[in-house]
């Protein structure tokens, strides 16, 4: 597995999060198909074990999914910093939450925290580790801002995740230059565990059962090409044509694996 995260990455992180609308059109693939209608975001915030007077800090915060739809029952004295590395996301953000004044919003690298030591209960990190350049740096510097005993919940991806919309692309073109679905391997199901109990402790993986049912191809193609697949416009009519046939040879409905977790894990007391 690589662990090593090249240029071409960082352009396509930068490319992809300018603002929130290529995120939002693979948010919507999972909100209209997913076969588990609790909802990830509403599970994820289940993980959390934080105190009621607590200070979160959530890294790569997005579009604020996770606190828009659990808005209804976040602690009324939790103290949340929503943060991201994209100006873009972080309008975003700002635009759906800062209403309810429960929030500080903060423009930061996962790698540089500009915060006290031992200063957050919690930190979380959803869906976003993979796209850090310097892991040990972002752990460090989670570590560091972190209570002993803090929790730090990080979610992530397995292999195999989506691994049809990959396989659909290769039909299509095996020499396609697409940076598929989850860029890099450098924090996946697969190797989070041994990476983060070198600074936590308990460590434990907790599994999001699901997958995806399509049943109209126009979405799945909005997927794919908020991934940016380098494609003339020929091509990309060309390319949602073979979608559609690829349909109906599965009756309407095209299944996708979904492999995700949550790893929960705390600051040690002494260290
Ligand atoms: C896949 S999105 C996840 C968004 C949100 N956490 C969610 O689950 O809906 C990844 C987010 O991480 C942000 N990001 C990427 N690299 C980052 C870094 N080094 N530091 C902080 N945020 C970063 C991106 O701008 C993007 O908003």
């Amino acid at each position: 597995m690589s662990q090593i995260v090249g240029l071409a990455d960082k352009q396509f992180v930068s490319d992809q999060y300018k603002n929130a609308k290529q995120l939002n059109a693979r948010i919507q693939l999972h909100q209209r198909f997913s076969t588990n209608k609790y909802g990830w975001h509403r599970w994820a915030f289940d993980q959390f074990s934080l105190p009621p007077h607590g200070r979160i800090l959530e890294l790569g915060c997005g579009s604020g999914e996770l606190w828009l739809e659990n808005i209804d029952r976040i602690p009324a004295k939790w103290e949340i910093t929503l943060s991201d590395s994209s100006v873009g996301m972080l309008q975003q953000t700002r635009q759906s939450l800062d209403h309810s004044h429960r929030f500080r919003f903060a423009l930061i690298d996962a790698q540089y925290l500009p915060f006290d030591n031992q200063y957050f209960d919690g930190v979380v990190a959803n869906h976003m580790l993979y796209h850090v350049p310097d892991m040990h740096k972002a752990l460090s510097e989670i570590h560091r801002v972190l209570k002993p005993d803090g929790s730090f919940c990080a979610s992530t991806v397995g292999q195999k995740h989506l691994q049809e919309i990959t396989d659909l692309v290769r039909r299509f073109d095996p020499q396609l230059a697409w940076w598929g679905i989850r860029q890099s391997d450098s924090f996946v199901l697969e190797n989070g565990a041994a990476q983060l109990a070198r600074r936590f402790t308990d460590v434990t993986l907790h599994r999001y059962e699901d997958s995806l049912v399509v049943t109209e191809p126009a979405p799945l193609v909005a997927y794919i090409f908020s991934a940016r697949p380098r494609m003339t416009i020929d091509q990309q009519v060309e390319f949602s044509n073979f979608v559609s046939r690829e349909f109906q040879r599965f009756n309407g409905e095209f299944y996708i694996t979904k492999d995700a977790g949550m790893f929960v894990s705390r600051h040690p007391l002494h260290s």
